[in-house]
């Protein structure tokens, strides 16, 4: 069969009012670039007449502006899951425009095999190479293509011409088979391999290729700060001390880390200090930090299921692709982020709060409890099963206003129960083998900013009986006077006694 090429505009008349569409990509990395603006024109044109148009969507994990900003400024989706960090979107989700299903992420592709989320009507999918038998190289994630490849009633492939076909080689494009049949999950190794190296799909479902030549878009990140290098400081030597104290092996396990400016600080203080060996990297989204560490032979190899690089990191891979092949291997988020994978490596896995309460309960996703902000991600795929879970969080947000600590979160994400250790620009808390009184004591002493520490002291001695001293009166007190003067400081418990 001949491949058929097809402009942007032409492949989003396959996709209709109501459709499900299941993207590539995971963050900006891999997402499809020219036909999600061209879906959002079609929407505008069918809004204008009138005509309802929206779609629900299925995608690895957030995605870059010209999917996830340009559907939602048009006003053209319906759902979306499992993750999302884009502002347009993020406003449509608050304002109800659009319904989002916040989910983990290693069960999205196993939850459309069940049958939980309906069918996919359309997949959308960047490829690096495509041949006419229908096998697709990947670009720079995997995401959730494997299912939605094999699931989809039709294919358009973007075949972005930016992305070296010789990337054919770094991905392990596998799936596993469903309950009842479900064997383990064959990953010892951090390299181990399980697949193949392309998606094979049925050609006869390739209704047209749309040939791209576009980046992946993204930010650079932002400098380390005082505040984010003294975290990166603390998580380093707190590892550094659990390997000589001999909590860790001598060989050190392989980290999980999460998105954003914390985490690359947090890689970049683990390179710096001595006493870390090299170390292997288990984990869903592979961030500069990684590739710079690689360089210099602190990370021994790294498994994700997406490259989440900046522009110039991009360059720096890819003229070197023969060497990076060999230490990165990109997966389907349903093993990058397995539960019996991150369990059987002994994952260290370091993920962010929002909000923290002083029982080592983790809001990573609402906004003073109501707002959506990007989504809880894999960060509990990771959390539950890990060796060793930790949190970082900055100790307060908004100029010192909001205290990142408080008697009880707003929402719950992460539970006390699967929580070991938080960590802020202060210090550690180290929340094992404590009941709850000791880690509030831990938490406040430790973590917590100077200027909240009386405030919530105070609050555990208000004479609260039981195992969890919450006051059900007052524990959002804190929440109340942010939202009623802008700043918790104002906090009066005896408005409560
Ligand atoms: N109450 C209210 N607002 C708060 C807050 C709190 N306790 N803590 C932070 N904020 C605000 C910040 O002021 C900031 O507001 P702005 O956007 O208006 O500037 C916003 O929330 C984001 O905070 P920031 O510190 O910049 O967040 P971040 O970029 O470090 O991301 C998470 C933190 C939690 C949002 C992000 O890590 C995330 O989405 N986590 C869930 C998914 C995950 O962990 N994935 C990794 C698994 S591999």
């Amino acid at each position: 069969m001949s491949l058929k090429f097809i402009t942007a505009k032409e492949a989003a008349t396959y996709v209709n009012h109501n459709d499900h569409v299941g993207f590539s990509g995971f963050t900006p990395a891999g997402c499809p670039k020219a036909v999600p603006g061209a879906i959002a024109e079609l929407a505008m044109e069918e809004h204008a007449k009138g005509n309802p148009f929206k779609i629900g969507i299925f995608s690895g994990a957030s995605a870059g502006d010209l999917m996830d900003g340009a559907l939602a400024r048009a006003n053209a989706v319906k759902f979306r899951t499992p993750y999302q960090s884009n502002k347009d979107l993020r406003a449509r989700i608050n304002a109800h425009d659009t319904e989002y299903f916040d989910m983990h992420l290693s069960e999205l592709p196993q939850s459309l095999r069940y049958g939980f989320l309906g069918d996919i009507d359309v997949a959308i999918i960047e490829a690096a190479d495509v041949t006419e038998d229908g096998e697709i190289t990947l670009t720079s994630a995997v995401g959730i293509v494997p299912t939605i490849a094999r699931m989809a009633k039709k294919i358009i492939i973007e075949l972005n011409e930016y992305h070296p076909k010789e990337l054919k080689g770094m991905h392990d494009i596998y799936e596993p088979l469903d309950p009842p049949l479900r064997r383990e999950i064959g990953v010892y190794d951090v390299a181990d391999r399980l697949g193949t190296p392309c998606v094979k799909v049925d050609p006869a479902k390739i209704i047209g290729i749309v040939r791209t030549n576009i980046p992946n878009e993204g930010k650079p990140f932002a400098p380390v700060d005082d505040v984010t290098q003294a975290i990166g400081n603390n998580v380093a030597d707190f590892l550094a001390k659990e390997l000589r104290e001999g909590r860790i092996p001598a060989e050190f396990l392989p980290l999980q880390s999460g998105v954003g400016n914390v985490a690359n600080a947090v890689l970049g203080a683990m390179g710096s200090n001595k006493e870390i060996p090299a170390f292997n990297v288990y984990t869903e989204v592979i961030q500069d930090a990684v590739i710079d560490l690689m360089k210099a032979g602190r990370v021994k190899f790294a498994s994700g299921c997406s490259l989440s690089i900046s522009g110039e990191v991009v360059k720096e891979l890819y003229s070197n692709l023969d060497f990076y092949k060999e230490h990165i291997l990109l997966r389907s988020q349903e093993i990058s982020n397995n539960p019996e994978v991150a369990r059987r490596l002994g994952l260290i896995a370091i993920n962010t709060a929002l909000e923290a309460d002083i029982f080592g309960n983790i809001n990573s996703t609402h906004i003073l409890g109501t707002k959506m902000m990007n989504g809880v991600g894999g960060s509990g795929d990771f959390t539950r099963s890990a060796y060793l879970s930790i949190f970082t969080t900055p100790s307060t947000a908004k100029n010192g206003c909001i205290s990142s600590f408080v008697p009880m979160v707003s929402h719950m994400d992460h539970s006390e129960h699967s929580v070991k250790i938080i960590v802020t620009e202060y210090g550690v808390a180290d929340l094992r083998l404590k009941s709850p009184i000791q880690r509030a004591e831990e938490i406040i002493n430790n973590c917590v900013h100077p200027d909240y520490k009386p405030l919530l002291r105070a609050y555990l001695q208000m004479g609260v009986k039981g195992h969890t001293p919450q006051n059900l009166q007052a524990c959002f007190g804190m929440h109340q006077a942010f939202t009623e003067t802008g700043d918790m400081r104002n906090t009066d418990w005896n408005t409560f006694k």
